[in-house]
C-alpha cells in the first residue's frame, strides 16, 4: 500500500479505529521483518492518537521483556516477567488497562509524564511473545474500545515471525 494514511480531523474513538485498522493491516507487509513492521504500527497509532509513548517490549533470549520499536521518549530497556505493567500483562496472557499509573502496585515509571497506560499482550500460538505499550500524559485515557482494537493489531502484528 502507498506509504500515506488517511487520518480522520474528527469523529469519535470507535471511528477513528475503524479507519486505523484497515490500513494498519494494509501496512504489514510479509516482505518484511519484523522491526520494519512493528516500527510501522507504532508510527500510525501515533499519528492517529498522539500518545506520550507507543512502542513494543518483546522477549528475548533471556525471557526478559527487551525495549523494540518505539515513538516517545526514551524508556528502560528490560522489563522482567511479572513486573511492571508489562510484566503482568506478560504473566496473565491478558490486556492491562490501568486508568491512573500511581495506584497500579508495582508500575515501572519510565517517564514522569505518564498518568494511564494500557498494555496489550502479543501471542502466538497461545504464547505471550511480547506486548504493545501505550503511555498517556491524560488519566483514564484507555478503554475497551481501545483494548478490543489494539487486541485486533495485536493479531495482525502475530503473523510476523519474531527473532532476535
Ligand atoms: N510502565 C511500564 C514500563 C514501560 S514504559 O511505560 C514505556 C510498566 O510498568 O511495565
Amino acid at each position: 500500500m502507498s506509504e500515506t494514511l488517511i487520518i480522520p480531523t474528527s469523529g469519535s474513538k470507535a471511528e477513528r479505529y475503524q479507519l486505523l485498522l484497515p490500513q494498519i493491516e494494509a501496512l504489514i507487509d510479509m516482505n518484511c521483518g519484523w522491526v520494519a513492521n512493528y516500527a510501522n504500527v507504532c508510527a500510525a497509532i501515533q499519528q492517529y492518537f498522539n500518545h506520550w509513548w507507543c512502542g513494543f517490549y518483546l522477549i528475548n533470549n533471556n525471557n526478559q521483556l527487551e525495549l523494540g520499536p518505539f515513538i516517545g521518549p526514551v524508556a528502560c530497556t528490560i522489563i522482567d516477567f511479572n513486573k511492571g505493567v508489562c510484566g503482568k500483562a506478560w504473566a496473565q496472557s491478558n490486556t492491562i488497562v490501568v486508568p491512573n499509573v500511581h495506584e497500579f502496585k508495582g508500575h515501572i515509571a519510565c517517564s514522569s509524564e505518564s498518568n494511564s497506560e494500557i498494555v496489550v499482550p502479543i501471542l502466538q500460538n497461545n504464547k505471550v511473545i511480547g506486548v504493545l505499550d501505550i503511555d498517556s500524559i491524560n488519566f483514564n485515557a484507555f478503554d475497551e474500545i481501545d483494548q478490543n482494537n489494539l487486541e485486533n493489531v495485536a493479531k495482525f502484528l502475530a503473523k510476523i515471525p519474531v527473532n532476535f
